[in-house]
């Protein structure tokens, strides 16, 4: 078994990218791993939003580049593999976690075009980036590959159908490259999340959800909280690091326990568990 030498420093010396490692998960997910030593590589289509993040780290005393590369550019994720490649040799985490929902197409309006645009932002370049950095990742005796999806791909989700599909594409395929590389050294696990604060998922924001008190998070959510992208980036950090070096092939459901609940709520009012909106 691998000896864990320093707790405090799990991604020593490691280099690691993360896509849309300039804000909300993936920003806690930067922040995090350099504070444990890895070399980030934070990937961006904001730069501002890479600026500060790399510029935290470095204030901090970590060290960490941006790059302003589209994911769904493949001239662009070219460039990034140049990039790390050339500077370090190799490539020891991959954090694959860009992706959106929005806009939010009924199934019924949607086209080839909004199926399309799903793809493209949610599944294409897990495909493209990880094909990339694969390659150099086993020449250097292998790595871990964090996907970031969503528990709206580990269960039905009426709103937008299309998305929850790429969203269980993404976590069957980390399933799937997990059982093909295990043998080269690349552990690939995912991460589903819900009831993140992030400025994609704005549940502080006026009139949003926040606004109806602390009794409606004790009844939403298990855990009985509203969650913060520090929750997703430190099971990101166990799937990445050596901690979890007999884990590979699995999705964890980040989402304080929405999952399990299974549509059942806690009912503050009623003093009970209820499965129907009215709280009766
Ligand atoms: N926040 C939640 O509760 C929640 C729930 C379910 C799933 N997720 C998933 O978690 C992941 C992260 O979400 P978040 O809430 O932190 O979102 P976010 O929008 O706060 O962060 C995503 C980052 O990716 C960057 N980005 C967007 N498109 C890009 C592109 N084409 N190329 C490079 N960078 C790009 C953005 O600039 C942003 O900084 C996404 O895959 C999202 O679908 C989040």
């Amino acid at each position: 078994m691998p000896a864990i030498d320093d707790w405090h420093r799990l991604l020593d010396g490691q280099v690691a990218v993360v896509t849309g490692g300039g804000s909300g998960i993936g920003g806690a997910i930067s922040r995090l791993f350099a504070e444990h030593g890895a070399l980030v590589e934070v990937v961006e289509i904001d730069s501002e939003r890479a600026s500060l993040v790399v510029g935290d780290i470095k204030a901090n005393g970590g060290t960490a580049r941006a790059h302003l590369v589209d994911v769904r550019s493949d001239a662009g994720v070219e460039d990034l593999r140049s990039e790390v490649i050339g500077e370090h040799g190799r490539v020891d985490v991959l954090v694959n976690n860009v992706g959106d929902h929005r806009p939010l197409v009924r199934f019924e309006d949607s086209d080839t075009e909004s199926w399309q645009a799903m793809y493209s932002i949610n599944l294409e370049h897990l495909f493209r980036i990880t094909r990339i950095f694969l390659g150099p990742m086993i020449d250097s005796g292998g790595g871990s590959i964090v996907n970031v999806h969503s528990v709206e791909g580990m269960r039905g989700f009426p709103g937008e159908p299309v998305y929850a599909a790429m969203k269980a594409a993404a976590a069957h395929f980390t399933t799937s490259l997990a059982a093909g590389y295990g043998r080269k050294g690349v552990r690939v696990n995912g991460i589903g999340p819900d009831l993140t604060q992030t400025p994609l998922v704005d549940y502080l924001a006026p009139g949003g959800p926040a606004d109806a008190g602390d009794e409606l998070w004790k009844s939403w959510a298990p855990v009985g909280r509203l969650g913060w992208p520090a929750d997703q980036a430190r099971v990101a950090l166990f799937l990445a690091s050596d901690l979890s070096s007999f884990v590979t092939g699995h999705n964890v459901p980040v989402d304080g326990g929405t999952l399990a609940g299974g549509g059942w709520f806690f009912s503050p009012g009623a003093g009970r568990f209820v499965n129907r909106p009215t709280g009766l």
